[in-house]
Order: structure tokens, then sequence, then C-alpha cells
């Protein structure tokens, strides 16, 4: 029996140094299967003696062993790494590429869009201090339009100018952008805001605004609506129907709710109006020569109406299979 199993083994050798790695399947079939001779042979083993077993068994466990390193050699290439069931004519495994998140994408397209009508973007923090939240937008402490805005309060810190919380509304951005430049001013301000409130399908704690500012002289409602029209045409369809409703925000009169008509009603994007003449003075502007327009739409608003989603919170979860679609 040893004999037998020697004698396999040569003939293994042989074969496999005149195998290609094309062979391999063949070969290993041939001398590693189920019906091989090695197999039959080892199978019979534990009919044997004990002596007979100890012996056999590790020899038989050797040369299967050795086999099947010959055989392996075939399958793990020529020595040139090339895995024998290497097909070249299959097309390759594309890397997965990661793109901007749609939130993005919107911001992206709104910043152009504005860009070509002569707007520049401004910034201001995501943790801001009350007066420009509140206060310089016509906002004190006791008036009860705070409520409006649901507000993250940050604990005091000593020796701060103010207290702190994480703005509620892009339009702090006016206040900041106001007391440092002189009219004509035409600015947007996109960015994440904050609100304490309870999530469901269209609310979250945090979502994204565009900020709107233009000041100038002889500045009008049809200048507001006008841009308005624009917006929603580049991002909705050149088709959508937009209604300004009568609304109250302390830092613009008139005031205004945006609406847009989607799918047989009207979704509200946001807040608009005219900048309050007090807010003009808080920010340094004269209010006898200079008006202007400001409006606040929700870009994630933007982002479910142009998709049809109809549940904001997927799209601000992070989940790479929801996100992948857009
Ligand atoms: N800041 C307002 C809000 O978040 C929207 C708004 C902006 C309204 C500018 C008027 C002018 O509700």
């Amino acid at each position: 029996m040893e004999n037998q199993l020697k004698t396999i083994l040569a003939e293994v050798k042989k074969a496999v140094a005149k195998a290609t790695p094309a062979d391999y399947e063949t070969l290993r079939v041939e001398y590693l299967g189920r019906k091989a001779e090695l197999s039959q042979i080892l199978r019979q083993v534990k009919d044997m003696s004990d002596a007979e077993k100890k012996t056999l068994g590790r020899i038989g466990n050797e040369v299967k062993t050795e086999i099947t390193n010959l055989i392996e050699t075939l399958n793990s290439g020529t020595g040139q790494g090339i895995p024998a069931h290497f097909d070249p004519t299959l097309p390759g495994i594309a890397p997965e590429g990661g793109h901007l998140h749609p939130i993005t994408q919107m911001t992206e397209q709104l910043v152009e869009l504005f860009g070509t009508l002569g707007f520049s973007v401004a910034e201001g923090p995501e943790v801001e201090l009350e007066k420009f939240n509140f206060d310089l937008l016509n906002i004190p402490a006791d008036h009860p339009a705070r409520d409006e805005w649901d507000t993250f309060w940050i604990r005091n810190v000593d020796g701060a100018e103010d207290n702190i919380l994480l703005r509620t509304q892009t339009s702090p951005v006016q206040l900041r952008y106001m007391q440092d430049h002189k009219p004509p001013i035409r600015i947007i301000a996109p960015g994440r805001t904050f609100r304490y409130e309870a999530e469901d399908a269209t609310h979250s704690s945090t979502f994204n605004q565009l900020e709107c500012l233009l000041v100038d002289e002889n500045i009008s409602i049809s200048h507001l609506k006008a841009t308005l029209q624009i917006l929603v045409d580049s991002v909705l369809g050149s088709d959508t129907k937009i209604r300004l409703r009568p609304s109250f925000f302390p830092f613009t009169e008139p005031s205004f709710e945006l609406d847009a008509w989607s799918q047989g009603k009207w979704l509200e994007l946001g807040g608009a109006g005219m900048v309050h003449p007090q807010v003009l003075k808080n920010g340094g502007i004269d209010s006898h020569k200079y008006s202007g327009f400001a409006f606040g739409i929700g870009i994630d608003r933007l982002v479910l109406l142009k998709h049809g989603i109809t549940d904001i919170r997927p799209l601000l979860s992070g989940d790479l299979n929801f996100l992948k679609q857009f």
C-alpha cells in the first residue's frame, strides 16, 4: 500500500510538471476527488489493525498533503500570481465612487444660480449670540414671537458678552453682514439651523436654510417675487406656480410665507418679506434711503420636492443605501 501511495505521488509530480493552470480542476478531481485512488486507499485505513493504522495513516496523510500542495501550485498561478481561473474577457469590478450629499448638491446649485444673479455667499456661525439671532432682528427678550423658534440654548460661559444658542435661522447672517458692509448688498447665506422640536417626516431638529438679503435704493416686493420665481423655476422646473401668503416676522414688513404648487397642493418653502426699517437701522443702514428684501427657505424642503421624497429623516440619517440613489 505504501508503494501504491508512492506511485501515485510520482504520477502527480509528472502530471503537474506537464500541466498548465487550465488543468488544475481536472488534476484536482483526478487525484484528490472522492473517486481518486488516493481517497480509496485512505478509506481503507480505518479497517486496519492499530499498528497499520498508525504508520499508513501518517504516510497517507503526508502523501495527500504533498499532492494537494503540488496541485495547488497550479491554482495559485504560474508563478506570476495569475489565478488558474482568471478570465481576462470578464468585465472588471468597477470601484465604487462616492458623490455629494443631495443637500450639498442642492446648495451648490443655489450658490451657482445666485452667483449668476450677482449675489455673493456670506457666512455666520452656527453657535450664535442671542443678539444676532433675536434682539437685532427686532425680537426682544419678552417678544411672544420668540415662541416661533424653539431654541437650543448653550449653557452660559463666564464673561461671555451675550447668551449663546444654536442659531434657529440663518437670518442672523443678515445683521452680521449689514454691520460690516454698505449697500448695495446682495448676499445669500446657506447653512445649518437648529430647532428644539419633535422630529417627524417633515420636521428635523437640524435642517438647512438659504438666507437671501438684497438692500439697495428703490427695492420693492416685485424684486422679491421675481427672485423667488427664478429660484423655484430653476430648482423645480419652469412651470412651478408660487404664491406669497401674508404672514408675520418681526424682522420684515410686510411679511410673507412662500408656497410652491406641487403634486396638487401648496407646499410651504419658507418665509420672506421687505426688511423692517428697524432691522436696517440695527445694521447701520439709512432706512430712508435704502430698502431691501429678505427670505429664508428650507434647502431640505427643496430637495424633498425635487426628488419626490416624503420623509426628511433618511435624508439626514447618513443611510448610504438611501443616499446612493441621488
Ligand atoms: N428666518 C425666518 C424663519 O426661519 C424666515 C425668513 C427669513 C423670513 C427672511 C423673512 C425673511 O422662519
